[in-house]
């Protein structure tokens, strides 16, 4: 069993009968969300899904997992998701798989979120994994070159035919290769304040619990906020 599948099945012990459970996207929470698929199957586990995106909805209703959209739940339970860095200080980046948006607005609305990753993904800083940042298309170069003038580095991510790539909302990622992010915070509310920005992939004071596959077996941390 590799480390994503470890942390994948163990992150899927804290989902019990009744809950609302905010469903990932990427590699590692693939293997999560089988796992729940497994259980509803095999355990009579019974769950309500909200989805982070297009790839994870398809893999759900593939498993049978019942499904509702943020909009028609009150909040949910528990959401869980990979990560591309986590910090000393249990702040994160995601959106390597270039669906933070819907991560962002699923991890917000839950009472408590599981970030799953391997080791690789533990860092003292953030930043050598790129930073993702969702636009809308329109004014995307006016932002693009606010952040060259502002030594961000960045770059638009393309497809493998060499087009922008677009999201599940059909906005563009700009992704922000930064080597170090000195101030997480500071950078997050520049983000946040340029007009037509839709959001970014810092994910700043959100994790409750860390799970880290590593190769001594898996290591569970608890983040008190
Ligand atoms: C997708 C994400 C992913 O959770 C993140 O990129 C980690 O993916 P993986 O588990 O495949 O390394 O944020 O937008």
């Amino acid at each position: 069993m590799n480390l994503k599948q470890m942390v994948g099945i163990e992150s899927a012990k804290y989902v019990k009968d009744g809950m609302t459970v905010g469903l990932g996207t990427g590699s590692t929470a693939y293997f999560m969300v089988e796992e729940i698929g497994r259980r509803i199957k095999e355990e009579g586990l019974t769950i309500t899904g909200v989805t982070t995106s297009k790839a994870t909805e398809k893999q759900a209703l593939g498993l049978g997992i019942p499904l509702k959209s943020i909009d028609e739940v009150d909040y949910v339970d528990i959401t869980i998701d990979g990560a591309d860095e986590i910090s000393n200080d249990f702040q994160g980046t995601k959106g390597g798989g270039a669906a933070l948006l819907f991560e962002k607005i699923v991890a917000t609305n839950s009472k408590e979120n599981i970030w799953i990753v391997d080791e690789s993904k533990m860092v003292t800083h953030l930043g050598a994994f790129p930073l993702p940042v969702e636009v809308i298309p329109y004014g995307s170069e006016q932002i693009f070159k606010k952040m060259k003038e502002n030594n961000l580095n960045p770059s638009f991510r393309l497809t493998e035919t060499g087009k922008k790539l677009l999201t599940d909302s059909n906005n563009y990622i700009i992704d922000l290769h930064l080597e170090k992010i000195e101030a997480p915070k500071e950078l997050a509310t520049w983000l946040d304040t340029q007009v037509g920005v839709v959001e970014h992939g810092l994910f700043l004071d959100i994790t409750n619990r860390v799970i880290i596959g590593t190769s001594e077996g898996v290591k569970t941390i608890e983040v008190n906020r």
